[in-house]
């Protein structure tokens, strides 16, 4: 391995439509969260990411709070229409130059810039023409992704391609919950499934051949993860079986199971299960089709917040274990989980082989400002040491972790639950922009100066 990935990156994350505000500036075109976040009822008191944290016009303040926190890494999102308002075609100079202040502005702080090409701010132009619907998607991703390498290369060494198929897809296209807010059946959503393995596929082969000098190239799937009620080698079995395998028909749990993104894309195939339970929805990926969707890459990403406790059944099958009453909770009533840390890395380091990014990891709560003008926030300082711990305890096993960002930088905008769920270890006072770190700014901080984990 070289030397650019044996050190450890401590990093923060945000995406694009979550942050930036300006969303109708500097030659932005629509994307579909533009438009969702502007229809009645879908988004918490009809609220839209138009300002957000407004960090187009604040990116300065944030580049200077990134040196202070100590991060090595930063990871964020480009709006693909704010570089190409439709999606193809004509190119927004403005919106590039943008994106090439925040990285030069990173990289003279010594911050290295991870860029996620697509973190759901799909050009409406696009959706237009049937979105991630429409197979014609895979090459206009590609053509993007060709522009930003090209405008980017020497500077931008690490690449996602996509942040969350399993978002992408099903709470897009099948529950209608995100944007486009659509409700599809199995045949649509395995066309949505193909296109986008497609399109990752396409996207890693253009950032490699458009870029002058190495890339590191991966995506960033969220996913279920299980973990085992004790270390007995069938509870383990019971727990990885749970990760990668599921019998569940429901597009909603079907599509989490971690398998039904990352094994086509590591071993051009589909879960044995997908064949089975869906064989019927399924669209044809012909050899060179595979071909494309398993184009090799450098590193896995992996977003992960929580995971489920399972122990072995009497017939060695994974069985869900009751959590207590008064099981931690984050603020939007996520568990607390930090053995999924552990297990997940584990799990994904045996199965694919290669050094792991923990792309998101973080939680809400309820913070706020107080009376002595600090944001005090120990759960999540707790939050961080417990999940930071397992992680330890994976790399202790074996794994190779290449680096960690916390999700997220900044408070913002939290999708369809809008403002009213916290996760910055920065506290944005929405009404006038103030950024104030919370405690656990400080705390990131001084595990970044100590260099390990706890
Ligand atoms: C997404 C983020 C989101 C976070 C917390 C992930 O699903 O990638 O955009 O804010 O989780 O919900």
């Amino acid at each position: 391995m070289d030397d650019e990935k044996r050190k450890f990156v401590w990093g923060a994350a945000t995406a694009a439509y979550q942050v930036e505000g300006a969303a109708f500036e500097g030659g932005k075109g629509l994307t579909i969260w533009d438009v969702f976040a502007h229809e009645k009822g879908r988004i918490y008191m009809d609220q839209n990411g138009d300002t957000a944290c407004d960090s187009y016009h604040h990116v300065d303040e944030d580049v200077a709070l990134m040196a202070e926190l100590g991060i090595t890494g930063y990871r964020f999102s480009i709006d693909w229409a704010r570089v190409l308002p439709e999606g193809t075609g004509r190119v927004n100079e403005e919106g590039l130059a943008w994106y090439s202040h925040l990285v030069d502005a990173l990289l003279e702080k010594g911050i290295e810039p991870f860029v996620t090409l697509y973190h759901w701010e799909l050009p409406y132009a696009l959706q237009m023409k049937g979105g991630w619907l429409n197979p014609g998607i895979a090459d206009a991703f590609a053509g993007y992704a060709a522009l930003i390498a090209e405008r980017f290369s020497g500077r931008v060494k690490h690449y996602f391609t996509i942040n969350e198929p399993q978002c992408v897809s099903v709470l897009g296209y099948v529950t209608g919950e995100h944007a486009p807010g659509l409700r599809m059946g199995r045949r649509e959503f395995f066309q949505i499934h193909k296109n986008i393995l497609l399109a990752h596929g396409l996207a890693v082969r253009a950032l490699r051949e458009h870029s002058r000098g190495p890339v590191k190239v991966g995506f960033a799937p969220c996913g279920a993860f299980y973990y085992p009620s004790s270390e007995r080698p069938e509870d383990i079995e019971a727990a990885r079986r749970a990760t990668f395998h599921t019998d569940s028909t429901e597009l909603k749990e079907a599509g989490w199971n971690v398998a039904l993104f990352t094994d086509p894309i590591y071993f051009g195939r589909y879960p044995e299960e997908t064949l089975r339970l869906f064989g019927d929805a399924l669209p044809g990926i012909s050899r060179d089709e595979w071909e494309i969707i398993t184009e090799k890459l450098d590193f896995h990403g992996q977003n992960l917040y929580n995971g489920v406790e399972v122990r072995a059944g009497k017939d060695g099958r994974p069985e869900r274990v009751r959590r207590y009453d008064g099981f931690p909770r984050t603020a939007n009533g996520w568990p607390v989980t930090p053995e999924a840390m552990r297990w997940a890395i584990r799990f994904l380091s045996e199965r694919y082989r290669l050094p792991i990014y923990i792309t998101e990891n973080g939680m809400s709560a309820h913070d706020e400002v107080s009376l002595d003008g600090r944001v005090h926030d120990p759960n999540r300082i707790d939050f961080m040491d417990r999940y930071l711990g397992e992680l330890n305890k994976a790399v202790r096993d074996g794994a190779d972790v290449a680096g960690y960002f916390v999700w997220s930088l900044m408070d913002n905008f939290e999708w369809t639950l809008g403002y009213s769920e916290r996760f910055g270890i920065i506290y944005v006072d929405f009404p006038t922009g103030r950024r104030i770190p919370k405690d656990s700014f400080y705390h990131y901080q001084r595990i970044i100066r100590g260099g390990e984990t706890q």
